[in-house]
């Protein structure tokens, strides 16, 4: 299947790269660099010994995409093109309505003009909200996301469901995923934020690369274990597995089905920090801040739904993702820079 991957330069696209390419898939990628390099797209075509379509593209520009429609048979979109960080997002809501939204706009419209059906999104367990209960199951009333990051997840997954309705030969699969961290095995590619990552992950990886001096954890008085929140953190080469298996099952599907791409486990803050010191022999400094606005005590997934209807379930556990987030920090210090 030749794949087209909008923001495929990015973290989880880049994984999602090449999982697809060696999987037999083709890939073609549209990326404006915002938030990731070339570079990244080098290193994959390294990894898997194949090439990738790249094209330096917005793909909120509606002749840009229609190019790249034009220009390659494509049978199904994974659109991982969005912005991401949740304080952002609260200073500059018009950029993130403006670019998460307009994006998928212009690929759903690209691919009526090209009767291309299969589609493939990435959602966030942020659509939730604040959680009544635990495991999150798909078949629970979204919530009210604390950020205009997380409402144009959940007005995505409305304009997806409804463009599916008015066309009932379409696939839409909407992945929420839950928290992935982990880089690929060979350490080439992973996860590089612009400026002081927001995410729990790349601050422990940043605290041990010495770029940063000590981790603030954000509150230790949630009703947990250990009063620290707790996450289902998953790694990222399962959750670009993921995406070949809802690539594959989309083939012969139509309709929308909304699925959890988490592990089922939670981890507390302080069990990601003992288990990094451990796997890694290093020590992270912390100290303890208070909450940071907007986050929850307990999130995690029910994970059945993926097993059951795509055939996929994470395989690498907490100790892999900690090991592989270092080994890919460790050698690229600065990330691609
Ligand atoms: P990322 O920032 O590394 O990747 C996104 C990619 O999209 C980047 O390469 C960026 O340059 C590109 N991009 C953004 N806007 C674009 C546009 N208008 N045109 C073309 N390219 C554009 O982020 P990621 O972690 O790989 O996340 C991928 C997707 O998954 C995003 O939609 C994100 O919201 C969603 N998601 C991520 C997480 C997470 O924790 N990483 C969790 C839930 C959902
Ligand atoms: C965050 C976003 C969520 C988004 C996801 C992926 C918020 C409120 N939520 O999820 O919308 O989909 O990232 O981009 O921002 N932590 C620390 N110290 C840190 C960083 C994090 O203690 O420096 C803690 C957090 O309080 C949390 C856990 O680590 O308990 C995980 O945090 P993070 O990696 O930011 O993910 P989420 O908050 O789950």
């Amino acid at each position: 299947m030749n794949v087209l991957l909008a923001g495929g330069a990015g973290y989880i696209g880049s994984h999602t790269c090449v999982e697809l390419l060696e999987a037999g898939h083709s890939v073609v990628v549209a990326d404006n660099y915002s938030n990731s390099c070339p570079e990244a797209l080098r290193r994959v075509e390294e990894i898997t010994g194949k090439t990738v379509r790249a094209y330096e593209a917005d793909v909120c520009d509606s002749e840009a995409v229609e190019r790249i429609f034009s220009e390659n048979d494509i049978d199904a979109v994974i659109h991982f093109a969005g912005l991401k960080a949740v304080g952002e997002s609260v200073e500059k809501p018009l950029l993130y309505y403006r670019n998460n939204i307009d994006s998928t706009l212009t690929l759903l419209e690209a691919m009526a003009r090209h009767n291309v059906t299969r589609f493939i999104f990435s959602s966030s367990a942020t659509v939730y909200g604040t959680p009544k209960e635990v495991p999150l199951v798909e078949t629970m009333p979204t919530g009210t996301p604390t950020n205009p990051y997380g409402r144009t997840k959940l007005m995505m997954e409305q304009i997806l469901t409804d463009t599916q309705y008015a066309n009932p030969a379409m696939s839409i699969v909407i992945l929420r995923y839950f928290n992935p961290i982990g880089a690929h095995k060979s350490g080439r590619i992973g996860e590089d934020p612009n400026g002081i990552p927001n995410n729990l992950m790349p601050f422990i990886t940043q605290v041990a690369a010495g770029r940063l001096e000590r981790l603030g954890i954000f509150g230790d008085d949630y009703p947990t274990r250990d009063g620290t929140g707790v996450r289902d953190y998953i790694h990222v080469v399962d959750l670009a597995k993921g995406h070949v298996k809802a690539i594959e099952y989309s083939e012969a599907h139509t309709g929308t089905e909304i699925i959890n791409l988490g592990t089922g486990t939670g981890y507390s803050v302080l069990e990601i920090v003992k288990t990094f010191e451990r796997v890694n022999h290093l020590t992270i400094p912390y100290v303890i801040k208070p909450r940071r606005a907007g986050d929850i005590a307990e999130c995690f997934a029910n994970a059945e739904k993926a097993e059951k209807v795509l055939g996929w379930k994470a395989e690498l556990g907490l100790e892999e993702m900690c090991f592989d987030s270092w080994n890919w920090q460790s050698h690229n210090v600065n990330g691609y820079k």
